[in-house]
C-alpha cells in the first residue's frame, strides 16, 4: 500500500468540527441531558451497518470474559469499543487512523466513566504499533473497505493476537462486478478509494494469515433494515428543521457521513438490495 492512500482515507472521514455536530445530535435526541450513559450513545457512534445490533450480536460470538485484551481495529468514533467494555468487563485498545475520530472516542469515553477500561489511539491497521501476542482477541467492523492490502492487514492483526485467538472480521464483501457498484458510499465516494474484495478473498487471506474460518454470517437482511432506518431518521431529522431542504442538520450516525449522507446511505441499500454487496460476519480462530 502506498502512503497516499491512508491519507485520502483519513481525508475522506474527517469533518470539520465533528465533535460539536454530534453534540448537537445528541441534544436534538435528549433534549436537557445532563449526564449521558454508553447505552444513549449508540445512535451516534457505530459507524456500521446494522449498528447497535450487529454490534451486540457480534460481540456473543467473541466469547468475551471479563480482563481479556480486545483490540478494536479501526475503532471510529469508539461505539463498539465501549460496548465491549462497558457490557463484557474487557479491556479494549482502539485503533483508527483519523485523528478527529480517535479525538472523539476518546472524549467520549472519559464522559462515561469508562477511560480505565477503553483507549484509543491513532495508528495505521496496517502497521498496528504493538508487540506481538498483545491481546486475545480482537474484531474489525466495517474498515478492510478502506484497505488495499489486506494481506498484511491480516498478518499484523495475527502477530498481535496470542495463539487460538478469536477474530471477527466484519465487512461489506463484493458478490458481484465491482463495476456496477453505485457511489458515494460511507467509506469512499469514488471507486479508487474503495477496496472491496470477495468473500473467498478474505477466507484465502486469513487463512494464509494463520486463521480457520469458524463460521460465517450473512447480515444482509439486518443492513437493509437499519439503512432503511438510518434514510428514515435522516430525512425525519432535516424536514423540520429545514423544509427547503439545503443546509439540514444530520441526523445521528450520518453526522460522521458528512453533506451527502442521504445519498451515500441511499446507495448502500441500493447496492446491497441488487445483491452486488453483502455486509458479512467471518468469525475466525488463530492456529
Ligand atoms: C466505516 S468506519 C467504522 C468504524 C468502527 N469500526 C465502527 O464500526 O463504528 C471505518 C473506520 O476505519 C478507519 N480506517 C480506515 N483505514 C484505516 C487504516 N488504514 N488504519 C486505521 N484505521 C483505518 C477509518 O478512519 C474509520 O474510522
Amino acid at each position: 500500500m502506498t502512503t497516499q492512500q491512508p491519507s485520502a482515507t483519513a481525508r475522506h472521514y474527517r469533518q470539520d468540527d465533528l465533535r460539536r455536530k454530534i453534540d448537537e445530535a445528541l441534544d436534538r435526541l435528549y433534549p436537557g441531558h445532563t449526564t449521558l450513559t454508553t447505552d444513549d450513545l449508540h445512535g451516534v457512534d457505530e459507524f456500521h451497518t446494522g449498528g447497535h445490533a450487529a454490534t451486540r450480536e457480534l460481540a456473543e460470538h467473541l466469547e468475551l470474559r471479563a480482563g481479556l485484551r480486545v483490540l478494536d481495529v479501526g475503532s471510529g468514533l469508539g461505539g463498539p469499543a465501549r460496548h465491549l467494555a462497558q457490557h463484557a468487563g474487557t479491556d479494549v485498545t482502539g485503533v483508527d487512523l483519523t485523528e478527529e475520530y480517535v479525538d472523539v472516542a476518546r472524549r467520549r469515553t472519559d464522559r462515561v466513566g469508562l477511560a480505565d477500561r477503553a483507549r484509543f489511539q491513532q495508528g495505521d491497521v496496517t502497521a498496528l504499533p504493538f508487540p506481538q501476542a498483545s491481546f486475545d482477541r480482537a474484531w474489525m467492523l466495517h474498515v478492510g473497505m478502506n484497505i488495499e492490502d489486506k494481506a498484511r492487514l491480516f498478518t499484523e492483526i495475527s502477530r498481535v493476537l496470542t495463539d487460538n485467538s478469536l477474530f471477527i472480521v466484519y465487512d461489506v464483501m463484493l458478490l458481484s462486478d465491482p463495476t456496477l457498484v453505485s457511489y458515494p458510499l460511507p467509506w469512499a465516494s469514488e471507486p479508487e478509494h474503495s477496496f472491496l474484495a470477495r468473500p473467498e478473498e478474505y477466507r484465502s487471506l486469513l487463512r494464509k494469515s494463520g486463521f480457520d474460518i469458524v463460521a460465517e454470517h450473512d447480515h444482509r437482511s439486518q443492513a437493509v433494515q437499519s439503512l432503511r432506518d438510518a434514510g428514515d431518521a435522516h430525512h425525519q431529522n432535516s424536514t423540520p428543521h429545514n423544509p427547503a431542504g439545503g443546509d439540514t442538520p444530520p441526523a445521528p450516525i450520518s453526522v460522521a457521513m458528512g453533506t451527502d449522507a442521504s445519498t451515500k446511505i441511499a446507495k448502500a441499500l441500493q447496492n446491497i438490495e441488487e445483491g452486488l454487496l453483502a455486509p458479512t460476519e467471518m468469525i475466525c480462530r488463530l492456529r
